[in-house]
């Protein structure tokens, strides 16, 4: 027999569900176990990891929701697929927020299910890939007896060049992002050290597009709610990839770099000052930047108008604070618009 696809275990409290994906997915070449509830699936994933979990949101006992963060932390190489008979988009966002990878309404058509597991699957690929790439810079580092922190911003480098080559729309957008977030965070009076854990969380902020789907990334039409949402999984796969390898600070600013302002943002648990202030800062040098260039959706904005949008947007989307020193700064210095 040969080598299963990938293992899958089907977490739901409905008999006929769990047998129905557990055959249509073993007639597809996965290996796939069953789970009644949430405390039977943390048991059999510590016997046995999976490569992914389909979890149900409503099950007696733990909600699907409630063991999604212990799976996370305690699996973190398993993907999750949340199921639920209810649409509701504010636990929908919540669970990606939390680690969920997708998310799959029920009822379901098989073919659906198949899609979510194989685009699943291969993201959490990729995200194992780039994460051992990263483990060897550091292995490497320690090796040759060189500061990590140089050879870290070679891989660093040579994986943002990967990430921009795939989208033409996003070429040197990151370190335009760093060089005027840095720039505002002199403004603000941000020490050395601050500075430079703001230029590497700038560097970085975009980091888990890497794992989304470049088809939906440059998609020149309105996206849709589901779309929107699988590319808003970058600012939670984008701090899982390099968690092991910055600081934390680093890390909450690459989480929190699409927070709004007043707290509106899909998922979000903070707000105004509670946003951490570098996350404050990219957020508007990242939407400065995205405004004066060429998108698939969109051409380009002159600076005056990028300036106006940054004003209309104070105080609800981003930092009033934060907006007018970054709009000082563009109109008197040419250089950030490169
Ligand atoms: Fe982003």
């Amino acid at each position: 027999m040969s080598e299963p696809k990938g293992t899958i275990l089907v977490v739901d409290d409905e008999e006929a569900i769990r047998c129905i994906l557990n055959k249509g997915l073993a007639m597809r070449g996965y290996a796939c176990d069953e789970a009644e509830n949430g405390e039977q699936a943390l048991e059999k994933l510590e016997k046995k990891p999976s490569d992914l979990v389909i979890l149900d949101i409503n099950m007696p006992g733990r909600q699907g929701n409630e063991v999604l963060p212990d799976i996370i932390n305690r699996f973190p190489e398993t993907a999750v697929v949340m199921a639920s008979g209810i649409a509701d988009p504010l636990m929908i966002a919540q669970c990606i927020r939390d680690g969920a990878h997708d998310y799959i309404k029920k009822p379901f058509r098989f073919e659906q299910v198949l899609q979510s597991v194989n685009g699943t699957l291969d993201k959490r690929q990729i995200e194992i890939e780039v994460q051992r790439y990263l483990r060897d810079a550091k292995r490497e580092a320690e090796r040759t007896n060189t500061d990590p922190r140089k050879i870290f911003a070679e891989a660093i480098e040579s994986l943002i060049n990967a990430l921009e080559s795939t989208d033409a729309y996003i070429k040197g957008h990151s370190r335009r992002v760093a060089a005027l977030s840095v720039e505002i965070g002199r403004h603000v009076g941000l020490s050395p050290e601050e500075l430079e854990d703001l230029r590497w969380a700038a560097l970085l902020h975009d980091v888990g597009r890497i794992a989304v789907d470049p088809e939906i990334l440059n998609k020149p039409g309105e996206l849709t709610a589901s779309e929107y949402r699988h590319i808003m999984t970058h600012a939670v796969i984008g701090p899982r990839l390099v968690r092991p390898f910055v600081n934390d600070s680093v890390v909450r600013m690459i989480s929190h770099h699409h927070d709004r302002y007043d707290g509106s943002g899909l998922g979000q648990k903070v707000r105004g000052k509670d946003i951490p202030l570098g996350a404050r800062i990219i957020a508007v040098a990242d939407a400065y930047q995205a405004m004066i260039s060429d998108r698939p959706y969109r051409p380009a904005m002159s600076k005056g108008e990028a300036v106006n949008e940054l004003m209309w947007y104070s105080g609800s989307q981003f930092d009033p604070i934060i907006a007018n020193i970054c709009v000082g700064i563009v109109q008197t210095c040419t250089r950030m618009d490169a």
